[in-house]
This record gives structure tokens, sequence and C-alpha cells, in this order.
């Protein structure tokens, strides 16, 4: 189910190469020779088991995608869904360092998914931005690295910085110099916490990284003190409620604590994280939480609205929007 076309939708936090739908995956694959099999079964859905196996899995899907086209491809095609669930407004988290990887100069990776986020603009009106991420268990000199890359290569459609990885390797103070450097660049500013990391990880992340955004930060709920702060500071939190349940960080929406924060005036945002890893859709995450708990159409324009004054946009942009 889809969800209310008509209530406009936003969204803060998706992976990109995360997007790609296994068949997509399958065909670049087969042109590249190489092996998905270990990733996605016969009834071409993406196999993991935790969140290691996800990441694993990440890393192998990405790993296909190898000249500016493929990307133009998944970025048009992730953006022209969104549209057609009634998002007016999406931020892709990219990752430089899969990229290259796959032998392609951030450049030329930028360039690709600038064209296809362009080319669902222009279709749909749909308007994207990018946020370049470093991966924290690649450690401390790559994040430093990409935030390098970025600065030196500035491009109008990447507009943050941000930080994606296994949450349990590397203390966010071992990226305090990256996001400083990225922040005096004028980039908006993003990092994981609260996911599979306590509240300490996300008072860490606010208190060395001076993020005003968090990556998940639902675990949040487990410390009365830091709601509070969340609140009074304005923090805003990407929440992906069906990409907790899948990884097990919650056992059944019923339990996911969205709607607690929010009614403690936490600012918070809906998100797909990686949708076809874990069977969802923005326009997914809208519906099934709004139908767990209770949510109006004016509740989800309100989620909209916080997405969209939390986005790495210009101000004209959001006005627009607004
Ligand atoms: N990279 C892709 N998806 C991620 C997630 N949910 N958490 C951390 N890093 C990721
Ligand atoms: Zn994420």
């Amino acid at each position: 189910m889809a969800g209310e076309v008509n209530v406009p939708k936003a969204e803060l936090h998706c992976h990109i190469e995360g997007a790609a739908m296994p068949a997509l995956v399958q065909k670049i694959a087969k042109r590249e020779g190489i092996d998905v099999s270990a990733i996605i079964d016969a009834r071409g859905q993406y196999v993991w088991s935790d969140f290691t196996t996800f990441l694993a899995a990440y890393d192998l899907a990405s790993s296909v995608f190898r000249r500016p086209g493929d990307y133009a491809q998944l970025s048009e095609t992730y953006f022209r869904m969104l549209a057609a669930e009634g998002a007016i407004y999406g931020e892709i988290f990219i990752s430089p360092d899969h990229a290259t990887a796959a032998g392609l100069s951030y450049k030329a990776y930028v360039e690709g998914l600038a064209a296809g986020i362009e080319r669902a603009k222009a279709e749909t009106g749909i308007e994207g931005r990018m946020i370049a991420i470093g991966v924290r268990h690649f450690g401390t000199a790559a994040v430093e690295r990409v935030a390098r890359e970025v600065i030196a290569n500035p491009h109008p459609l990447v507009t943050g910085f941000g930080l994606a990885g296994d949450e349990r390797e590397g203390h966010p103070a071992n990226f305090a110099k990256a996001f400083r450097m990225a922040g005096e660049a004028g980039l908006g500013l993003t990092a994981h916490a609260g996911e599979f990391g306590g509240p300490e990880s996300i008072m860490a992340a606010l208190d060395f990284l001076r993020v005003r955004r968090i990556g998940h930060g639902v675990r949040a709920i487990e410390n009365k003190a830091l709601v509070e702060r969340l609140a009074e500071e304005r923090i805003v939190l990407e929440v992906c409620p069906g990409s907790n349940v899948a990884l097990g960080v919650y056992p059944v929406l019923r339990f996911h604590p969205v709607n607690l924060l929010r009614r403690a005036g936490v600012r918070v945002t809906l998100n797909s994280d990686d949708p076809p890893f874990f069977h969802t859709t923005l326009g997914r995450e809208y519906a099934q939480v709004s139908r767990t708990f209770g949510w109006t159409d004016e509740d989800q324009r309100a989620v909209t609205r916080t997405a969209i004054e939390a986005a790495f946009c210009d101000r004209g942009t959001k006005e627009r929007l607004l």
C-alpha cells in the first residue's frame, strides 16, 4: 500500500545505493560479469540476516554501478518513484567511497547522480539534493578524505555532509575534524546515531560533530533528559521506522518510539533509509506509521513541513515548497 498520495511528503534520509531495486542491480551485474546471487535470491529479493550482513549486501549491490549513466538511471528511477508517491522533496545520501571502489571519480559519480535528479525534476517537479557521507567503519582518514573531496569539488546539488556505516565502530570525536571542515564550507551536517548505539551516541554526535540533524536518533527515548534536550534545541530526527523494525531495533512498529518522541516535542521526519532492502517506500512509511499511531493527514503534513524546514536547501526552495 503506497499511502495517501495527496499528502505531500519529503524525505531526508535515503542511501541512494540502498535504494537500488534488485532487478536493476542484477541487470547491471550481468553486464559487468559480477555474481550477485549471494545477495539476491531466486524471487528477486535482497538476502541478509542482520546489520553486519545487511552492510555487506549493500556493499556488493553498490559495487555493480560503474558508469555515470548507471548512477543517473539509479537517481532518476528513485526520484520518479518518490514523486509518484506524492513526494515534493528528497535528499539522498551518496557514498563517494563506494563509487571510488567501483572505479569512478567523485566528479563523475556526482554528475551522473545529478543528471538523474534533473531528469526526474523536469518530468515531475520533485526537488532533490545530495548529502555526501563518510563511512565510519572505513576510519577517520577515509571520512576526512570524503570531506576534502566534497569541499574541493563543489556542486550545487551536493548540500550536505554526513556520517553513516557501522555505528558500533569509531567514536564521533574521531570525525570532529571532518565535520568542522564540512561545516565551515557551508554544508549541512547530519550523522547516524542512536540506531544501534544508545542515547550516549546521540549526545556524542551533538557535542562532537555539532549536527542539528540526527540519522535515526530513536534510542534517545531511553533517556528522558536527552529527549528534553532534543526538543529544546529543536534537533530534527531522520526517523526510519521500517528500517528499524527490519533490522530488529524494535520487534514491531507498534513498539517503535516515533510517536512518543513526537508527543514529547521532538521534531521527527519519516524516511525509508534503504527501501528495497527493508521492503518499504516513503509512502509506506507515512501510511504505516499513520495507521499504527492514528496520525491524521494534518499530522503527516506537519511532519513534511518539519522535513522541509530542516532540509539542506536554499531558503527560496524551502519557501516555494512550504
Ligand atoms: N548505510 C546504509 N544504510 C545504513 C544504515 N541503516 N545505518 C548505517 N549505515 C548505513
Ligand atoms: Zn541510514
